[in-house]
């Protein structure tokens, strides 16, 4: 799955190379002679723009963080509702919050992404953005979202945090939309341990979220930082140079973490097309998917129960669902709908996402399996569901 796996030397020296090629300068503006004029920062945000085939990316301390920056660059405020997803994780209706704005979830569909029927069912006055999330690796359906958002000229704002490295119709996700976020967390498919990535096609959008990444500065090259001028204010969401130094090597890996991805999953699903009368596969977009992730549904989620029971037997754990539904589910987000009033009957509702989520699992698929690994887990989870 993730870059984690494939952490060695090469990031190692980037690091090293922040002390002996730049004096130890881990920020990511000003210093020009102390650093060696070398802004690990700025290349990374450029390496990471080109990789994906964007014309700008600016990077930040997060995924949150980069989703709050998008939004607020994109106008949202008080009185706005985003549309987002049931099926997400808590920081998309963190960051609408954040925003001050309401938070309004509809139901996934069979791509366990945003159901564009319940999408256009959900659209107000008051609707001021519409935020897709790219889930476990595979692409919205979004020629009908976006279609739904031209129609009511409103803006798409992709969540791809868990998409990076797939591409819908042979365009990178973050980049179908009018801005893209992703995370660099330690989980993703990149990582710089924490982090985040704004991308889009509108360099003038990206500026602006450059901008208020660091305080507002116009980061006017030709003035000294302290006499940089400013037209509005923001906040401080920098990334370090550090992380840059890491990031820039994990991008050259991309292309080797989601090709290895694709193999694994490919050989995984063959095998257990076997047991299309005990399971159903989500419905991918497109089969450039990150594929990261496997995931199926069964008839109950009492079978559920048994197969995730039978895969640790085997010694094999979930992804996130069942295991973090905590975090990804909205009907368990307690914690927001406690302390706002938006969705006070919470437990009950998004059924159509209750019912297919709960009877659904979803497994990992790594970068780093040798062919024996893939055996074995093959074996294992084909012994698990054939058990049931
Ligand atoms: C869909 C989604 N959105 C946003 C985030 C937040 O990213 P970060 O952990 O970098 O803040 C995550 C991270 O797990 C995510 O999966």
């Amino acid at each position: 799955m993730p870059g984690f796996e494939l952490i060695d030397q090469l990031e190692r020296n980037s690091v090293l190379e922040v002390f002996d090629k730049s004096n130890g300068v881990l920020f990511a503006h000003g210093f020009d002679v102390r650093r060696n004029n070398i802004f690990r920062v700025r290349d990374f945000e450029i390496k990471f723009a080109k990789a994906l085939g964007g014309r700008k990316a600016a990077a930040c301390t997060s995924g949150t963080s980069a989703q709050y920056i998008a939004m607020k660059c994109l106008g949202i405020k008080a009185g706005d509702e985003v549309i987002t997803q049931a099926f997400t994780f808590i920081a998309t209706v963190e960051a609408i919050l954040a925003c001050g704005a309401k938070p309004v979830l509809v139901d996934i569909d069979e791509t366990y992404n945003m159901s564009p029927r319940s999408l256009e069912e959900a659209i107000t006055d008051k609707t001021k953005l519409i935020v897709p999330v790219h889930m476990l690796g595979n692409p919205a359906e979004m020629d009908a979202i976006n279609a739904i958002a031209k129609k009511h000229n409103i803006p798409v704002l992709e969540d791809a945090c868990e998409a990076l490295g797939a591409t819908y119709k042979g365009v990178s996700t973050g980049l179908l939309s009018d801005i893209g976020i992703f995370s660099l967390d330690f989980g993703k498919t990149i990582t710089t341990g924490e982090g985040g990535m704004i991308i889009s096609n509108n360099e003038n959008l990206i500026t602006t979220c450059m901008k208020f990444i660091d305080h507002g500065h116009d980061c006017d090259m030709t003035l000294p930082r302290g006499k940089d001028t400013a037209s509005f204010y923001g906040f401080n969401y920098r990334m370090s140079e550090l992380q840059a130094a890491v990031g820039l090597i994990q991008v050259e890996r991309l292309t080797h973490i989601v090709e290895s991805n694709r193999n694994h999953k490919k050989i995984i699903k063959n095998e257990l097309s076997n047991f299309t009368d005990k399971i159903k596969f989500r419905r991918i977009t497109d089969e450039n998917e990150l594929a990261d992730t496997i995931i199926f549904n069964l008839e109950s989620p009492k079978l559920a129960e048994k197969l995730i029971g039978n895969l640790a037997a085997q010694g094999l754990g979930t992804k996130n669902v069942p295991d973090a539904m905590r975090w990804h589910f909205a009907k368990y987000f307690s914690q927001v709908w406690n302390n706002t009033s938006y969705y006070k009957n919470y437990e009950n509702q998004w059924s159509v996402s209750d019912s297919l989520l709960s009877r659904s699992v979803s497994l990992p698929v790594m970068v780093n399996w040798s062919e024996k690994d893939l055996e074995k887990i093959t074996a294992s989870i084909s012994t698990a569901i054939s058990l049931l």
